[in-house]
């Protein structure tokens, strides 16, 4: 990776900074009058089920939904910190990607004690996620190569970057979420830049590396889209069974999971990542139209 651009999102991490417990104000109270996400982003929104909802009802599965997104966040976020330390074990402090990743993994740090902290202080139980995906995380802690691992940051980070974009915009939304978001959309946005550059290197990797990415890619890719809301929501708000059915048919929850992923798709395809023998692979994560 070119040491200027390195050295710079280091000099942006000291530049833009924010501190989890004292940015935030956690005073504001976590009612029941506004969205806790913008109603369009909601996983049901659209379907019979949510139409049938009192608008009280639409708000609790907001926040339960903004828990359970931000409790896959810090899931994700662990994995990352713990990929990130594991390429720190060995690397010389002249190398400006030892601090660069010290900085990220300081920025994942303080993202999940917000996360966590909205999760405590929301009302909402703790969504983790599936068991499949616990385990499915703890494999590709152990065996991915790098450039899948830089892929699966750059899946939960843009899809991430999407919604909290979504959020922060939307002066109906609660201004805690808004607050999180924003702070989440500026911190990320050096980690994005870190992992595309990254990934902008992938032709250069040898032939097997690129094989074996681009066959793992699109599991990991689909096991961080698949666990963004979890079921739980649904049966822990007394939801009809087949919610979750309907939230996976619903052509406006795809359509808002493509139009998430559409920038990271795109750079994929730039970068040789997806090719004509992939694309069905990629089609069927649903993040790809
Ligand atoms: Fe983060
Ligand atoms: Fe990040």
């Amino acid at each position: 990776m070119p040491a200027q651009l390195v050295e710079r999102l280091s000099k942006a991490a000291v530049a833009k900074s924010f501190d989890p417990m004292t940015d935030i104000d956690w005073d504001e109270p976590f009612d029941l009058e506004r969205f806790y996400m913008p109603e369009e982003d909601i996983s049901l929104y659209g379907t019979p089920i949510y139409d049938e909802l009192s608008r009280t009802e639409q708000i609790r599965l907001s926040l339960h939904e903004a828990a359970s997104a931000m409790a896959t966040g810090i899931w994700f976020e662990n994995i990352l910190k713990h990929k990130f330390l594991d390429y720190l074990y060995n690397k010389d402090p002249h190398d400006p990607n030892f601090r660069f990743m010290l900085h990220e993994v300081g920025d994942e740090c303080h993202h999940s004690m917000m996360f966590g902290e909205f999760v405590r202080r929301s009302g909402a139980p703790y969504y983790p996620v599936r068991w499949w995906a616990r385990w499915g995380g703890q494999l590709m802690k152990e065996t991915v190569s790098k450039a899948t691992v830089f892929i699966g940051i750059l899946a939960a980070e843009e899809l991430m970057d999407y919604f909290n974009r979504s959020a922060m915009n939307n002066p109906a939304v609660h201004p805690t979420v808004r607050r999180i978001s924003q702070i989440h959309v500026i911190e990320e946005a050096r980690h994005i830049s870190y992992a595309r550059e990254y990934l902008k290197g992938f032709s250069k990797l040898p032939a097997h590396a690129r094989t074996q990415t681009r066959i793992g890619s699109p599991i990991v890719a689909w096991v961080i889209a698949s666990q963004i809301i979890s079921p739980d929501v649904y049966t822990n708000l007394g939801l009809p069974s087949d919610a979750h059915a309907q939230a996976q048919s619903s052509p406006h929850r795809k359509a808002i999971i493509q139009q998430a992923a559409a920038r990271f798709m795109r750079f994929l395809g730039e970068v040789g990542v997806i090719t004509p023998y992939t694309r069905p692979a990629w089609r069927a994560t649903s993040l790809l139209a």
